[in-house]
């Protein structure tokens, strides 16, 4: 990825492809705030399956920050296992692994990238808003059946959108929802949608 004139970090750190061997240290990095309850689990198996997905900035011959975007459609995907080393933290690294995967999402024509964290301030700095959890019902077919926390999540879903065109109106999670959900809890999420992001929706 190009280096920013601008951004220090960029010029620093490096955002690339994760490779095989990048595995044992990306591993421990997501072990560590997975056992914290803070991020997902994942198998050694999911890392070599899913290695090429995976966006990471290594120093000191190891991994110091991860990130990959998981496509649920042609326009939404996910921003998951985001982890920057405890020692790394605050020095603008998880800000360049998600501008990274925000270009990525653009160049693929996505209208919507989400998350489901704790860390809703930082996320809140990158553009991202709160949303309802019925915008993501993919979510729940796949990681959540798997995932400890299913019958206590207290994760905050939020989501950053990446073209002017898609959040006039509707958003796109709720068209791209239809058919899945009752349409009467459609309905009471357009309403809520609209209610919340009513001043963004209509600039
Ligand atoms: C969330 C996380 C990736 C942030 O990475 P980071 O490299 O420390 O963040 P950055 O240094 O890039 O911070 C970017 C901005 O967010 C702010 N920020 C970062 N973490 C914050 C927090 N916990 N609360 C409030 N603001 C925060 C920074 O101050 C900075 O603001 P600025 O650009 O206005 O100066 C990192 O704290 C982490 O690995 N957390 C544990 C795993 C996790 O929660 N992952 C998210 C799951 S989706």
């Amino acid at each position: 990825m190009t280096p920013s004139p601008v951004c220090p970090v960029a010029n620093r750190y490096r955002v690339r492809r994760a490779r095989q061997d990048d595995i044992p240290s990306l591993g421990s990095l997501v072990r560590f705030y997975a056992e914290q309850g803070i991020l997902l689990p994942r198998t050694e198996e999911e890392f070599r399956e899913t290695i090429r997905d995976f966006r990471v900035i290594r120093s000191e011959g190891r991994v110091i920050g991860c990130a990959v975007l998981h496509f649920y459609t042609a326009k939404v995907a996910e921003l998951r296992s985001l982890a920057v080393l405890p020692a790394h933290r605050g020095e603008g690294l998880g800000r360049h692994l998600v501008e990274a995967l925000l270009e990525e999402a653009r160049v693929s024509d996505l209208d919507m990238v989400f998350a489901l964290t704790y860390a809703t301030e930082f996320f809140a700095r990158l553009g991202f808003v709160p949303i309802d959890r019925e915008w993501i019902p993919w979510k729940a077919w796949k990681d959540c059946l798997a995932c400890p926390k299913r019958e206590c999540c207290d994760e905050i879903a939020v989501a950053r959108w990446l073209k002017p065109t898609a959040v006039c109106g509707p958003p796109p999670p709720f068209s791209l929802a239809a058919g899945v959900l009752p349409v009467l809890r459609q309905e009471a999420t357009r309403r809520k949608t609209t209610a919340y992001f009513g001043d963004i929706f209509q600039k």
